[in-house]
């Protein structure tokens, strides 16, 4: 019976993840931060273990745990744990940075290297699940998006290292699914010169979580990654991240980021008019061109763009 090891494995991806697998055949050793509160998996061969992957004695104790349940071989991991922080960055704190960087990218680096010896013994297969925020940058989540930039960066680099040993690395770009994660994500800030910005993203986010589908074919693809013979390096799921990964191959980066400030919905902000020096800054920065930001004299008024046009 093949085995996998799926972190963040109490919800949302994770949980559909385990159940999939189980229910096709796999021993699953499941990773959840608290095994008491998580609701008991009713598919197949399922094997709970605590894990907080910002822990790195947490992370140690959970991969000899696996070792133990499948005898030193294992066929996949899934470092799937994963959190958000929705804000601009300037306003979000550095905690909150940093708590999305050592959960998306630390834990899932540190979980792979627990465990990869045992993965080497059985020529096993990385699964990695990134995000459409690892294609392109998305206003309000600079954290989230780059933490799944690292994890695109890192995976890929890992691919090379691993393909010559036997094990298979697979990076997974979901667009939004239907979990938890948004409503659980923090909205910092707001204030100041964001006053006007940060519910507007807000809004957008949680919205675009409600919207979302259910997040079925996300565990599809990982079980297709874990059962074809040659997996391949990214799968897309979903029409969002399809679209993002087209749109940034396809567009003139104009073209492209008007396309996200579309979809993120901040297509009409500008920055709150409370600003006293607002007129000042923008002649400013309307003769430094390529600046950050270009000011614009229409009819006597003022109005700013966030980003330089044609940049
Ligand atoms: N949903 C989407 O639209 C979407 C799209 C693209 C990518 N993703 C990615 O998919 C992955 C799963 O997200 P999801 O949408 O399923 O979110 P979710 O429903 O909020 O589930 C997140 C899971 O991660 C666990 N977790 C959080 N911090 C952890 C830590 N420090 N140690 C161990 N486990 C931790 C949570 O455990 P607790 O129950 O203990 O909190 C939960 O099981 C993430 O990497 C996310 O970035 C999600």
């Amino acid at each position: 019976m093949p085995s996998a090891f799926v972190t963040g494995a109490s919800r949302g991806f994770g949980r559909l993840i385990v159940e999939r697998l189980a229910a096709a055949g796999w021993h699953v050793v499941a990773g959840v931060r608290d095994p008491a509160a998580t609701v008991p998996y009713t598919a197949g061969s399922v094997d709970v273990v605590p894990v907080d992957v910002t822990s790195p004695a947490e992370i140690a104790a959970a991969a000899a745990a696996v070792e133990r349940a499948t005898g030193g071989w294992l066929d996949a991991v899934v470092p799937n744990a994963g959190v958000a922080v929705v804000g601009a960055f300037e306003e979000t704190p550095p905690e909150d940075v940093r708590r999305v960087l050592e959960t998306n990218v630390l834990g899932v680096m540190e979980t792979v290297r627990a465990v990869l010896p045992q993965l080497r013994r059985a020529h096993g297969r990385v699964v990695l699940i990134s995000s459409d925020c690892g294609i392109a940058g998305a206003p309000g989540l600079s954290a989230y998006v780059a933490s799944k930039f690292a994890v695109e960066g890192w995976g890929e680099a890992l691919a090379y290292e691993l393909e010559p040993l036997g094990v298979a690395v697979s990076i997974i770009q979901p667009g939004p699914f239907a979990t938890g994660i948004w409503s659980a994500a923090p909205i910092r800030g707001g204030e100041g010169a964001y006053a006007s910005l940060t519910p507007i993203l807000a809004a957008g986010w949680r919205a675009a979580g409600e919207r979302a589908a259910p997040a079925d074919p996300v565990a599809d693809t990982v079980l297709r990654a874990l059962s074809v013979r040659r997996p391949r390096l990214r799968y897309r799921v979903g029409r969002d991240a399809r679209l993002m990964a087209a749109a940034r191959r396809l567009l003139p980066s104009t073209v492209m980021r008007a396309h996200v400030r579309r979809v993120s919905g901040i297509g009409r902000w500008r920055p709150s008019r409370s600003n006293g020096r607002r007129r000042h800054r923008a002649r400013a920065r309307g003769r430094l061109r390529g600046g950050v930001g270009r000011g614009r004299l229409r009819r006597g008024r003022v109005r700013c763009r966030w980003w330089p046009r044609g940049r």
